[in-house]
């Protein structure tokens, strides 16, 4: 299979690309620091550069594969923030600020239907694609009992609304095309590490269990039957919305 990995040179998204690699698939990875010219290391793994809140970007990511193949059979969707050298998740109201807001809102949910938008040849070639998006159990309305993370939480919950809405839209056109939106499980990553200090002992997963875990719940579900995205966590309990 062929199979895009976004963010696949860090976190979550390097251990999905290194144990897919090693079940023999084609992996083309993206990250913002690769260069824009796809390189191509050896059968198994490409590279090329994508940043999923530049449109610009996204059309040189479409233009470079589609000279290169025919169709993708999986999209993997691993890029998201939450934090970063000039903001935190917000505890409380008044620390909600526009750029932060925009700037997970952009990366965690608008970015994600932008690629899918200018990939759909490639994604609609394939006889059986399957779009997978990580998302997040903060993500859901129904199971928000802590509050805080405004930010994330509602870029996570507009992504799910997105992917949920093309869904409905593409069971129309392209019955064949399934989707995911997957909880990785708190991992080991960049992302958790300004958190991870008041876990449980055993909560925090290692990218490569993460990766098992979410390749299984993936291969298990890619043709399931439903119209709408299945929402699941790590371990294929389903997520309420
Ligand atoms: N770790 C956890 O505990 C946890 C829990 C729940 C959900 N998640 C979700 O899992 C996914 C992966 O996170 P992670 O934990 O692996 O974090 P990470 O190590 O910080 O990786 C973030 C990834 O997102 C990519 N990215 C960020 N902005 C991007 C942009 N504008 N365009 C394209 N790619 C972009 C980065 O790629 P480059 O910087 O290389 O471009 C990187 O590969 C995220 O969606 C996150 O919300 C993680």
């Amino acid at each position: 299979m062929i199979i895009l990995v976004i963010g696949g040179e860090r976190g979550i998204g390097a251990a999905l690309t290194a144990h897919l690699i090693k079940d023999q698939h084609l992996v083309i990875k993206t990250s913002r620091s690769y260069t824009s010219h796809l390189t191509k290391h050896n059968a198994n793994c490409w590279e090329v550069q994508c940043d999923i809140t530049n449109e610009d970007s996204i059309a040189n990511l479409n233009e470079q594969l589609s000279k290169n193949t025919s169709h993708i059979d999986w999209l993997i969707n691993c890029a998201g923030i939450l934090h970063n050298d000039k903001y935190m998740p917000e505890k409380a109201l008044k620390q909600i600020n526009l750029n932060q807001l925009n700037d997970n809102y952009l990366t965690n949910a608008v970015g994600h239907l932008l690629l899918i938008k200018t990939l759909k040849k490639l994604i609609t070639q394939s006889d059986h694609p399957l779009v997978t998006s990580i998302s997040a159990r903060i993500g859901s309305i129904d199971d928000n009992h802590l509050g805080g993370w405004y930010a994330y939480r509602m870029s996570k919950a507009a992504l799910n609304m997105g992917l949920k809405t093309l869904a409905i839209e593409w069971y129309r056109k392209h019955p064949n095309v399934r989707f995911l939106l997957l909880h990785p499980g708190t991992t080991d990553t960049d992302l958790s590490a300004p958190f991870q200090r008041n876990l449980p002992s055993g909560q925090l997963q290692t990218v490569e269990s993460t990766a098992n875990l979410l390749i299984k719940q993936i291969k298990k579900n890619q043709r399931h039957k439903s119209k709408y995205p299945l929402f699941l966590d790590y371990q294929g309990q389903p997520i309420p919305w």
